[in-house]
C-alpha cells in the first residue's frame, strides 16, 4: 500500500468516526520559541490539550510534518530518519481508552488488513505517580488481543511526554511482529532486535508534569501518533524505509550516479535531502544558529556524502527535481516552491564547498601533525578551531577524521561548544542591557508594530480578537489572529489608521517584571499562558497595549515610520492573517 493511500485511509477512517480533519502545522512552529521544529502531532495542539477550546471541536485528526534531530548521527543505518510524517487522532476531553483502542484495532485490522496475530501491545505497569493501566489491557482483550500478547512496562517505555514538562500520561503502544525468529526466549516488543516494530502510540493524556510533580489535567485527552514511513515499509513488505516508494527512486538514482557506491552514504543523502526540502519549503533557511544551523548541518552532511559517493555535485539540481517528483503526491505544494528550494539548497552546497576547500589545507596540517606525534585522536580544540576559523562543522571534521583512521573526542568538542555558547549568550545579554539587542533594528520595530496591530484589531473588530501567531523578518511582519470573517476594506483601513495614529503620538514603551498571575490579573494580553515562566516581563505601550512578552521593543512608537497592511487572508479555520510593512 502506498504512503498516500495509508494517509487517506487514516484520515477518512477518523472522519467517519466524527473527527474533523485539521491541516498539518508547519514544520517550523510559528508560536513556540521553546522548540526548533515540530516533533510530534500533539505539539501544535498543546493549548487545547490543556483545556482551551479548539474551534473544530473535541475530535481531531491530521497528518503532521515532523522533524526529530536527536538521532541525526544515526541516519545511514536501516531505520533512522530525521524528517517523518505522523498520522494522529485526538480526543480533547471526548472519548478515552476504550473507544481509542477499539478504533485503533479496527483501523489496523480492517482498514490496513494487518492480521490480528501480528499485533502485540504494551501498557503502563504503574508506579507511585500513576496506577497500573489494567483498563487499557482489558480494552485490548475486548478488542481481540489475547493476554499473552499484552505486555506491561514502566515509565521508560509506556509513558509519553514531549520534553521535560507539560501534558503527559501513560500510553499503549502497538507492535507489528515481522515474523523474524525471536532473538532469545525472552524476546519481547521492548527488544531492539528487529522482530517487533512499533507502529502506533496512543497516549492517555490526563496528567500535567510541572516542577517535577504530576497533577491531573482538567480533561482526559487521547493523543495518538502513527509513523507513516514505518507503516509504509511494513505494508510494502520492505526491510527498511529506504526500500519503499518514498525513497527508492532517489536511492536508485544515487546508485546510478555514484562512482563509488556506499549504501549508508546513499541513505544519508536521500534522508537529509528530503528533510532539507521539507524545511526550506516551510520557510527555513541555513544559518549559524538554532534551526538554521540544523538545516545547514543537514545540507552540509548531505554534500559530504555526495562527495564520498563521487557524484558530480552539478547533479544536485536534478536529484532535487526527482525528490520533489517522488514526494509530489504527499506534498503537492513542493512543486510550486521548486525553484526556491533548489536555490537555497544549491547555494548552501556551494558555500560549503568553498569552506571545504579553504579548510582542507588546515585540516591536512592537523592530520599530519597528529600522525607525526604518533597519536590517534584529534583534540577538541583543533576541531573547535576548524569550526571557528573555517566554518567546518564538527560532524564533518569527525567524519573526515574517521576516514583518515583517526578518532575524535566528541565529548570534549561538546564541552568547548557549550562554553562558547554560554559566552556568546552572555555577550548578547550584555548587549541587550546596553540597549542594543541581538535582534536587528527592523525586527525590533516590527515587534512593536505587532503589539500595536493586536491592540488596534481589538478596537476595530472586537475584544475577542487574540493573537494566534506571528512571524517577523527584517522586511515585513505577519500576524495571525482569531476572527470569524474576512476583514472588510473599512476594517483594514481603520486598523491601519489607528496604528499610524498611535505611531504619530510617539507613545512611550515601558517594561516591567511581575508575577505571571499578577500580570494576568492586570489584564495583560498573552498567547499561551502555560508557556511562560512564573516571573514574566510585561511590555506596555502608552495606555493602549499591555502584553506578556520577552521583548525587545523600541522605546517610542514614533520610531516606527509608516505602517501599511499589504495583505489580509485566511490562515486556518477561524484564524486570519495580516501581512504588513513599515515604510
Ligand atoms: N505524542 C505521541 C508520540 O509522539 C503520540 O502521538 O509518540
Amino acid at each position: 500500500m502506498k504512503a498516500i493511500e495509508i494517509r487517506n485511509k487514516y484520515l477518512n477512517f477518523f472522519k467517519q468516526h466524527n473527527h474533523k480533519v485539521i491541516p498539518s502545522a508547519p514544520l517550523i512552529p510559528e508560536n513556540d520559541p521553546s522548540v526548533l521544529f515540530t516533533t510530534a502531532g500533539m505539539q501544535p495542539l498543546v493549548p487545547y490539550l490543556l483545556g482551551q477550546k479548539h474551534p473544530e471541536g473535541t475530535r481531531l485528526t491530521d497528518f503532521q510534518k515532523c522533524l526529530r534531530t536527536n538521532d541525526i548521527d544515526e541516519v545511514g543505518d536501516n531505520r533512522h530518519l530525521t524528517y517523518f510524517e505522523m498520522l494522529g487522532n485526538w480526543s480533547l476531553g471526548d472519548y478515552f481508552k476504550e473507544e481509542s483502542i477499539s478504533m485503533s484495532y479496527e483501523f489496523l485490522t480492517k482498514e490496513l488488513g494487518i492480521p490480528s496475530e501480528k499485533i502485540s501491545v504494551t501498557c503502563f505497569a504503574g508506579d507511585e505517580d500513576c496506577p497500573r493501566d489494567t483498563l487499557t489491557a482489558e480494552c485490548w482483550k475486548k478488542a481481540g488481543i489475547p493476554e499473552e500478547r499484552i505486555y506491561y512496562y514502566g515509565k521508560d517505555d509506556n509513558w509519553w511526554i514531549a520534553g521535560e514538562e507539560g501534558p503527559c500520561g501513560p500510553d499503549t503502544e502497538m507492535f507489528y511482529d515481522t515474523g523474524k525468529p525471536p532473538c532469545s526466549p525472552d524476546c519481547q516488543p521492548s527488544c531492539n532486535c528487529g522482530k517487533y516494530v512499533e507502529i502506533w502510540n496512543n497516549v492517555f493524556m490526563e496528567y500535567l508534569k510541572k516542577d517535577g510533580k504530576y497533577t491531573k489535567l482538567s480533561q482526559k485527552n487521547v493523543d495518538t501518533g502513527l509513523g507513516l514511513e514505518r507503516m509504509t515499509m511494513l505494508l510494502e513488505g520492505k526491510e527498511t524505509p529506504f526500500d519503499t516508494e518514498i525513497f527508492k527512486p532517489i536511492m536508485d538514482k544515487l546508485q546510478g550516479l555514484a562512482k563509488k557506491d556506499d549504501i549508508a552514504s546513499r541513505r544519508i543523502v536521500a534522508e537529509h535531502l528530503r528533510a532539507s526540502i521539507m524545511i526550506v519549503s516551510d520557510g527555513g533557511r541555513p544559518s549559524n544558529i538554532d534551526r538554521g544551523y540544523i538545516l545547514r548541518r543537514l545540507i552540509r552532511r548531505m554534500t559530504r556524502h555526495l562527495n564520498k559517493l563521487e557524484i558530480d555535485l552539478n547533479e544536485l539540481g536534478n536529484i532535487i527535481d526527482l525528490n520533489i517528483e517522488t514526494l509530489k503526491e504527499l506534498y503537492p505544494e513542493l512543486s510550486q516552491k521548486k525553484s526556491e528550494i533548489k536555490e537555497v539548497i544549491i547555494n548552501e552546497k556551494d558555500k560549503f564547498m568553498k569552506t571545504l576547500m579553504r579548510g582542507e589545507r588546515e585540516f591536512s596540517k592537523v592530520i599530519t601533525r597528529i600522525k607525526n606525534e604518533g597519536k590517534d585522536t584529534i583534540k577538541g580544540e583543533d576541531i573547535f578551531k576548524l569550526y571557528e576559523t573555517y566554518g567546518f562543522p564538527p560532524e564533518v571534521t569527525r567524519d573526515l577524521a574517521e576516514e583518515n583512521g583517526l578518532k575524535v573526542n566528541m565529548d570534549e568538542v561538546d564541552k568547548l561548544f557549550k562554553e562558547h555558547q554560554d559566552k556568546s549568550r552572555l555577550g548578547s545579554e550584555q548587549k541587550f542591557k546596553g540597549g542594543l539587542a541581538g535582534t536587528g533594528e527592523m525586527e525590533i520595530k516590527y515587534h512593536t508594530a505587532t503589539h500595536l496591530l493586536n491592540a488596534a484589531l481589538k478596537e476595530v473588530i472586537n475584544k475577542d480578537v487574540h493573537q494566534k501567531g506571528s512571524n517577523i523578518t527584517a522586511e515585513r511582519m505577519r500576524f495571525d489572529f482569531s476572527c470569524d470573517h474576512k476583514l472588510t476594506d473599512d476594517e483594514k483601513k481603520e486598523a491601519e489608521d489607528l496604528v499610524n495614529k498611535w505611531i504619530s503620538e510617539d507613545l512611550q514603551v515601558t517594561v516591567e517584571t511581575m508575577k505571571k498571575e499578577d500580570a494576568i490579573k492586570s489584564g495583560a494580553e498573552c498567547m499561551f499562558i502555560e508557556k511562560y515562566p512564573d516571573e514574566v516581563t510585561v511590555y506596555s505601550i502608552g495606555t493602549i497595549s499591555k502584553e506578556l512578552c520577552g521583548g525587545p521593543h523600541v522605546k517610542h512608537t514614533g520610531e516606527l515610520g509608516h505602517f501599511k497592511i499589504i495583505k489580509e487572508e485566511a490562515s486556518s479555520s477561524g484564524v486570519r492573517r495580516i501581512k504588513a510593512i513599515l515604510e
